[in-house]
């Protein structure tokens, strides 16, 4: 069994991450800035009040683990907010690069001593954030904030290949949470936490830095 960090674990997809994961046997560290109630009744270890975009609080979690030794860092923390051509606000673009972007790279970065060969990062990407797969167009801050995620996964992955720990770079597929106003044309986040944790399962240093849906298939960049 093994340890798992997860950002976002509060609610949505980052919640069913640490049910699933503890319903396994595993030692699940839950980082969120509120606890929830559904995630406090899991009984897993829950770190509070650790906000993604703040080099401090990033500098907390990472001292408040000390030396645990991180077999799985889970970068599930984002945000998706509407922003259109005839509304194109600034503000909320940065913003969103300051959690999806740079937010997930912090937590990574920071906490790099937690871990070592045969430790595995995953960061949740997302298709909007696939050039190749970009037919609609719009969500400014989303898709570019996403596109900036996905590349540094990449360089993630080279850097960190002689260290021994592989990357993912995954999309969740779409998912019935509060981010997406629980869309009835979605999946349940049970059945894509179940496809994410086979692949996160199937990473090696062989396919390191592959962008993957959760239901197996390789997306294009
Ligand atoms: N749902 C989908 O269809 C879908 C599709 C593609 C990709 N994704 C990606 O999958 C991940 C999880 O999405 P979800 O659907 O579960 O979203 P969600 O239900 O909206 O949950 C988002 C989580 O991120 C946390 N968060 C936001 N800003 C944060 C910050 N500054 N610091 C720390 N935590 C922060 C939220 O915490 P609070 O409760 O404190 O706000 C919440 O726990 C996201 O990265 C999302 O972009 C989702």
């Amino acid at each position: 069994m093994a340890i798992y960090v997860v950002t976002g674990a509060n609610r949505g997809i980052g919640y069913e991450y640490c049910r699933q994961l503890q319903g396994q046997g595993n030692t699940v560290i839950a980082v969120c800035r509120a606890v929830s109630q559904e995630l406090k009744q899991l009984g897993v270890q829950v770190e509070e009040g650790i906000d993604i975009t703040s080099d401090a609080s990033v500098a907390d979690l990472r001292s408040r683990l000390q030396d645990t030794a991180i077999d799985v860092l889970i970068n599930n923390a984002g945000i998706l907010k509407r922003v259109t051509l005839d509304n194109l606000d600034f503000d909320s673009i940065r913003e969103q690069f300051e959690v999806n972007a740079l937010g997930a790279l912090r937590v990574t970065h920071a906490l790099l001593p937690n871990l070592s060969s045969g430790s595995k990062v995953v960061l949740m990407t997302s298709r909007m954030g696939s050039i190749g797969d970009n037919t609609s167009g719009s969500s400014y801050g989303y898709r570019m904030s996403k596109v900036a995620l996905s590349m540094a996964g990449k360089s993630l992955a080279h850097d960190l290949k002689e260290r021994g720990i592989a990357v993912a770079i995954l999309h969740p597929g779409l998912v019935q949470t509060r981010m997406t106003h629980f869309t009835p044309g979605g999946i349940p986040p049970e059945v894509s936490v179940q496809g994410l944790l086979a692949r996160i399962h199937e990473l090696t240093l062989e396919n390191t830095g592959t962008f993957w849906h959760s239901n197996g298939e390789v997306l294009p960049w």
